[in-house]
């Protein structure tokens, strides 16, 4: 049987009913475009998504490697689902258990030698053989397959379904890059991910018209180091992300771009122009810097000093001054002192960032920070983290606060958590909550942002008024 012809072969559950998968995702927005290609791919073997683990056929983990944390949590869960099968085939019912994403690439076999309930293993770019791998858990086979490339898997990606993109909303994921040649010690990615690989130009304009075409309102480009993504582009130059969000720009219906995650040496002078000149491109910026002490910044290998940064911020916030910027950090890196810690609350102090992501220094296996000396014990970790992630709240409520009485467009994304309500989200990313009569989902709307809180906005209800004032 060729590949295509088992991949569109329904198949059924019990009493021949669809069969159905539950994915959970944990980990960055790169898991949850996969876990849709894989829910695409499942699809055209018969397979629908259900929300629950309850009535599901097949549990899908698709897992993160990042942090310990993360990686132990994966355990846990598979631990849940053993005896949730358990209970299962007391009735006469089976349930299939697979795990896919960075634990699956960078552990393999020994997932099933530590959980052996788990019947599939399957790596990150490997996901156009799911159907075949399915198949063969089904017939009772443990299979683990974590051998193909990221050019495989941007080869044989399926094309997003459309029904399942308009029941996915009005936003996109699109993944352009893969994988991370920068090797910064602290980090596992280019071990999981491997190295850098760019999609195609032709790839990634055509899977946009089609997002848009399904009613895609705004996209967001993924990648691990996203702007390091590189192309020959139509006219035979080489194009960088610049060039790429230029040519995306122009799609007829798209309202809105945004990329992550971005590394600060390839900020190059086309993507900051970017800002300056594409309407589109949110003024919305993820750029982590890690750590301020160039001591620090240089044992993580980030290939920048702080002020390097301090001065990329400025030139970018020179060609978008209204940009929110966002980063990541880590505390307790080897050898950090009181003074290198410091001096990140310093560069914070500079920066100010709208919002930010920092973590305790988690010890990778096989990632050379591990093997460095002098490591930072956990209760200095813990009060460093709590230092700077007060420091951060204060950034990101000031940011907040600074959005209060202001008329901002917002994109109408979803039904909001009462009767009455609409969620949409600003430019900056944060969700507004609106009064339904402000429009419709996929509509982007001025609104006055009447009270800001930590993590969301409210909007006025009377818009009416609003629209005549903006
Ligand atoms: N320990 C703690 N945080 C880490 N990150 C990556 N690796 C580690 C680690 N070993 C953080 C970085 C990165 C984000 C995705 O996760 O801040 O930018
Ligand atoms: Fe990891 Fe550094 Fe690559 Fe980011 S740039 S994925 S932190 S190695």
């Amino acid at each position: 049987m060729s590949e295509n012809t088992e991949m569109l072969m329904p198949e059924s559950g019990v009493n021949g009913n669809t069969r159905k998968v539950f994915v959970k995702t944990y980990g960055c927005q790169m898991n949850v475009y996969d876990s849709q290609r894989m829910a695409d791919a499942l699809g055209s073997g018969g397979y629908v998504e259900t929300k629950s683990p309850d009535d599901a056929d097949m549990v899908l983990l698709n897992t993160c490697h990042i942090r310990e944390k993360a990686a132990e949590k994966i355990y846990s869960e598979l631990g849940r689902l053993r005896k949730l099968r358990a209970v299962r085939r007391e009735t006469g019912r089976d349930l299939l258990i697979g795990v896919a994403g960075c634990v699956a690439q960078a552990e393999g076999e020994e997932i099933i030698r530590r959980e052996p309930a788990v019947d599939f293993v399957i790596g990150p770019q490997t996901y156009h053989r799911l159907p075949q791998v399915v198949s063969q858990a089904r017939s009772g086979a443990k299979v683990v397959e974590t051998d193909y490339s990221v050019e495989d898997k941007f080869e044989h990606l399926p094309a997003p379904d459309r029904r399942q993109v308009r029941d996915r909303g009005v936003t996109a994921f699109l993944t352009v890059q893969e994988g991370c040649d920068k090797f910064c010690t602290f980090c596992v990615v280019p071990y999981t991910r491997g190295a850098e690989v760019s999609r195609p130009v032709s790839q990634i304009m055509s899977e946009a018209r089609n997002l848009v075409g399904a009613g895609v309102r705004e996209i967001t480009l993924l990648g691990q180091n996203v702007n390091a993504w590189h192309g020959e582009g139509p006219d035979g130059a080489e194009w960088g992300l610049g060039r790429l969000l230029h040519a995306l720009a122009g799609i007829d219906g798209l309202a809105r771009l945004r990329y992550v995650t971005s590394h600060p040496r390839d900020m190059d002078d086309a993507l900051i122009e970017a800002h300056r000149d594409i309407e589109c491109l949110m003024p919305y910026l993820h750029l982590p810097v890690q750590a301020g002490s160039d001591r620090i910044l240089k044992a993580m290998n980030r290939k920048h000093t702080a002020d390097e940064y301090r001065r990329l911020i400025d030139r970018i916030r020179e060609a978008r001054p209204d940009i929110a910027l966002s980063g990541d950090f880590i505390v307790g890196f080897p050898g950090e002192t009181d003074a290198d810690f410091e001096d990140t609350m310093d560069l914070v102090g500079d920066v100010g960032y709208a919002q930010a992501f920092s973590f305790k220094y988690s010890p990778r296996p096989g990632t050379p920070g591990a093997d460095l000396a002098d490591h930072v014990a956990d209760d200095v970790k813990s009060e460093r983290l709590q230092r700077l992630q007060a420091l951060l709240a204060t950034q990101q409520t000031a940011f907040m606060k600074g959005l209060e009485n202001r008329i901002v467009p917002v994109l109408l994304e979803k039904p909001g958590r009462e009767l009455g309500q609409l969620i949409g989200r600003s430019p900056w990313l944060q969700p507004v909550v609106c009064d339904e009569t402000v429009g419709k989902i996929g509509d982007i709307v001025s609104v006055r942002i009447s009270k800001a809180s930590a993590n969301s906005l409210l909007a006025d209800a009377v818009n009416r008024e609003v629209e005549r004032r903006a």
